[in-house]
């Protein structure tokens, strides 16, 4: 979907807290509703958490200053660490927090002339997005937005010799929950560290709208999802299958301190024990998300009462008065089709507004040492589509769904309202801060049969070792 907090954020709060990351910022989360789209969709997101933030103060905008000019070292370029992998090899990306708000890292993009090894011509900085399927890259072609700020990199078609651009070049917009991109359509190699993909589908970006673009240092978005999802461009894990991976596999490792970034792991890594425990795999319910069939979502391991019926936007009846209180649906009203979508563009978990408003009566904002007694998560999903009766209790702690907020040192919910807008299927996210807690792989399949595997993640000096 790629929602990022600091899509929720005010102006100021939003840009210190990118400027001041690691260090604790003052966060204050919008109250109001935010129109977004996504591919023509509008839905309506709020976080329902804190005040209104306020205009920058002349400390912060010089604290803002200093943090602009210390972007201009593109650091993320050297700590990129990789290593070349095969069929039994592993690929690792690191990646780089942006403000806990998204993990962004390297992708090379074309081929500079006179030379035969390894050597893009650009080397981007972007954001591994789960939640969508188009690959845009800043280009010489851009014109307005953020794509032209100086602490951007953007691609010039003309450095690089691999570079086709059809007679006609096919122009093209997308819509993100965050922001819009308009561009045209190129094709050219993208390296994805040891990795090069031949004549990708590339929308080169002209032009860029949407204040999470203007605070989020990125070039370019790389969508890891299925070509159902895709606006224009072929996904890049068709072209992949077809060139380098013949089953495309992929993980994400986010470490809980958002400090210490992630990676993105290329290949088989289930042996790699970046996990505790068993993984458990899980059917993709549909090729175009990666989603899972959530089948029943209770708060609190013990309870009985399962809200999934709550994903459905109430309907009202004749019998309604203008004035009437809602009524109880009735149980046996329930999504028979609702999703669980793993997304790495997006920070926190979503819920439709009847079940946010629930949990939010359930957990609110609260001091950290006193967050035990909120009631868990559970996501019931099923693990096989043929047998609905097949399921297993995805179980998330407070510790896991809470979030620090740095001004007030409280700890605040990480999850966010999001209605179904025009999806046809009601669906949960699990995003970021679920996958800071979860080890979580992207197997694709044939044609359905896609897998995901989610297992608590492994922490601490083992993990760090795993992906030196
Ligand atoms: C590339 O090589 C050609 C032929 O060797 C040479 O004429 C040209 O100047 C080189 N270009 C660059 C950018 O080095
Ligand atoms: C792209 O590269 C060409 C050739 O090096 C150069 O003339 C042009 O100014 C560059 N365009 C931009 C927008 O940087
Ligand atoms: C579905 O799975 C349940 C639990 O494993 C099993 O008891 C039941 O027989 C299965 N149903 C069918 C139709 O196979
Ligand atoms: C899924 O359920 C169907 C029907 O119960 C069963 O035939 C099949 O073996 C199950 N698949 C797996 C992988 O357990």
């Amino acid at each position: 979907m790629l929602f990022p907090l600091v899509a929720l954020l005010s102006l100021c709060d939003a840009a210190l807290l990118r400027a001041n990351s690691p260090q604790p910022v003052v966060v204050r989360l919008r109250r109001d509703h935010l129109q977004h789209h996504r591919h023509g969709i509008t839905m309506s997101a709020s976080s329902g958490l804190g005040a209104r933030g306020t205009v920058c103060s002349p400390r912060q905008m010089r604290q803002l200053e200093q943090h602009q000019a210390r972007l201009r070292h593109p650091a993320l370029l050297q700590r990129s660490a990789t290593s070349a992998f095969g069929e039994s090899e592993v690929g690792v990306l690191r990646l780089q927090d942006l403000s806990s708000s998204e993990y962004a890292g390297l992708l090379g993009v074309g081929t500079r002339a006179n030379c035969t090894g390894r050597c893009p011509a650009a080397q981007l900085r972007v954001i591994y997005d789960t939640g969508s399927a188009d690959l845009w890259v800043n280009s010489d072609l851009c014109t307005y937005g953020p794509c032209s700020m100086d602490d951007r990199h953007r691609f010039n078609r003309s450095s690089s010799k691999t570079y086709e651009q059809a007679n006609k070049p096919e122009g093209f917009q997308t819509e993100y929950a965050s922001g819009s991109i308009t561009g045209v359509l190129g094709t050219d190699d993208v390296w994805l560290g040891p990795v090069v993909v031949k004549q990708q589908t590339l929308g080169l970006i002209s032009q860029e709208y949407g204040e999470a673009f203007t605070w989020m240092p990125i070039d370019g978005i790389v969508g890891l999802g299925f070509r159902d999802l895709a606006v224009k461009t072929r996904p890049l894990l068709d072209t992949l299958e077809e060139q380098a991976l013949p089953h495309p596999e992929f993980a994400f490792f986010l470490h809980p301190d958002f400090t210490k970034g992630g990676a993105l792991l290329w290949g088989k890594t289930e042996h790699l024990r970046l996990h505790q425990g068993p993984m458990r795999w899980f059917p993709v319910a549909e090729e175009k998300f990666w989603s899972i069939s959530l089948l029943g979502f209770r708060l609190g391991l013990h309870s009985v009462q399962d809200l999934l019926p709550l994903l459905l936007p109430y309907v009202k009846r004749p019998s309604d008065g203008p004035l009437s209180q809602l009524p109880e649906d009735s149980p046996s009203r329930r999504p028979p089709d609702a999703l669980a979508v793993l997304d790495s563009g997006t920070t926190f978990f979503t819920a439709p507004p009847r079940l946010f408003n629930e949990i939010s009566r359930a957990v609110g904002p609260r001091s950290c040492d006193s967050i035990a007694g909120f009631p868990e998560f559970v996501f019931t999903v099923g693990t096989n589509l043929s047998n609905r009766s097949q399921t297993y209790d995805l179980v998330v702690p407070p510790q896991m769904y809470m979030t620090r907020d740095y001004g007030t040192e409280r700890c605040v919910p990480g999850v966010m309202s999001m209605g179904q807008g025009y999806q046809e299927k009601p669906f949960m996210i699990l995003g970021e801060v679920f996958m800071r807690h979860y080890f979580s792989i992207y197997q694709r399949g044939s044609e359905g049969s896609s897998r995901v595997g989610l297992a608590p993640a492994r922490l601490g000096a083992a993990a760090e070792r795993i992906l030196q």
